[in-house]
């Protein structure tokens, strides 16, 4: 039977970056959430390996090398079979764009075909296969809310988070993620002991958010100066809480206090800048979040 996963668009409401380590890659922390907007994949049974490509940029892909049949390769080969499968990815999400599409369609074609291979891989292995994969590939297979440090393979769980509307915008260029880390000059102190982890709403997330930053929107903002355009529009626009590049961009996105709002702000900035990419959509509310009104969880920052 044919199996189709989700692959979330993952936002980083905060990223530090600290100094380069001997590896080449850049310890992180960040705190990442999942949209209900995302790209689709679905894995049939076939004889063998076929990857089509469908929805608004599939044209901005090449279906040779796409790191989803890195992805099938790799689990077969880690659960000694054949990879074959028949997958189709319909492509919803600018590409290289800071809000990890690659990354989530790799753990979405990960989780499909464990179940369309019947594999009995844990959790362990699965995470094993898709770090091997990319450092944004493990906290896109549960794709909820998660602490990331390490080079962005150790995950934390956060207890609660309030369904947040926000409004990602990308000015339609596509920023390689390997070129912003190596133009980062300021980099942050990334041993922060992990602060609360209770948002119980958006007021106890703004707090966080004020105290944070994106170390990657520095350089990638000097690669790609639009992104300073798209960020200083989002923050004009009605209802705007707060605005910020995701991961290494060049997507930004803007939070609002209700769905609504958000809509209002799309359709506003959709008349102003027509060829920008603008989708309202939202994280789902997460765990527990009203349970402990009345506690003040007290400042927070590193
Ligand atoms: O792991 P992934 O292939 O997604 O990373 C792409 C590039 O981004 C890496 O080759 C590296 O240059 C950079 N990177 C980094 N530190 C990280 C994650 C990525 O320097 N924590």
């Amino acid at each position: 039977m044919a199996q189709s996963a989700r692959a979330s668009a993952k936002i980083n409401l905060f990223l530090h970056v600290g100094d380069k380590r001997p590896d080449g890659f850049h310890p992180l922390q960040s705190l990442a959430v999942f949209a209900e907007l995302g790209d689709a994949l679905t894995a049939e049974a076939a004889d063998d390996l076929s990857l089509s490509l469908a929805g608004p940029f599939a044209a901005a892909l090449s279906g040779d090398d796409n790191l989803v049949l890195r992805a099938a390769r790799a689990l077969a080969a880690k659960a000694g079979r054949a990879p074959t499968a028949k997958l189709t990815l319909t492509k919803n999400l600018p590409v290289a764009s800071g809000i990890g599409g690659g990354s989530a369609d790799a753990a979405a074609a990960l989780r499909a075909l464990s179940a369309l291979w019947s594999l009995d891989l844990d959790e362990a292995d699965l995470h094993d296969v898709a770090a091997g994969l990319g450092s944004d590939i493990p906290v896109c297979l549960a794709s909820l809310p998660r602490w990331m440090e390490g080079r962005g393979e150790l995950l934390s769980p956060i207890a609660s988070l309030p369904h947040l509307p926000l409004l990602l915008v990308n000015p339609g260029i596509a920023v390689p993620t390997a070129g912003v880390f190596a133009a980062l000059e300021t980099r942050s102190d990334v041993a922060w002991k992990l602060p609360p982890d209770r948002f119980r709403d958006m007021a106890d997330l703004l707090r966080l958010l004020d105290s944070t930053k994106n170390d990657l929107e520095a350089p990638a903002r000097r690669l790609a100066p639009v992104i300073g355009e798209v960020l200083t529009a989002l923050a004009a626009l009605p209802g705007a809480l707060f605005t910020r590049m995701s991961g290494s961009g060049a997507t930004c996105f803007a939070l609002f206090p209700d769905d609504e709002s958000c809509k209002r702000a799309a359709a506003i900035l959709s008349a102003f800048k027509p060829g920008w990419w603008i989708a309202p959509t939202s994280v789902p509310e997460f765990g527990i979040v009203h349970e402990d009104i009345g506690q003040d969880i007290g400042p927070v920052g590193p």
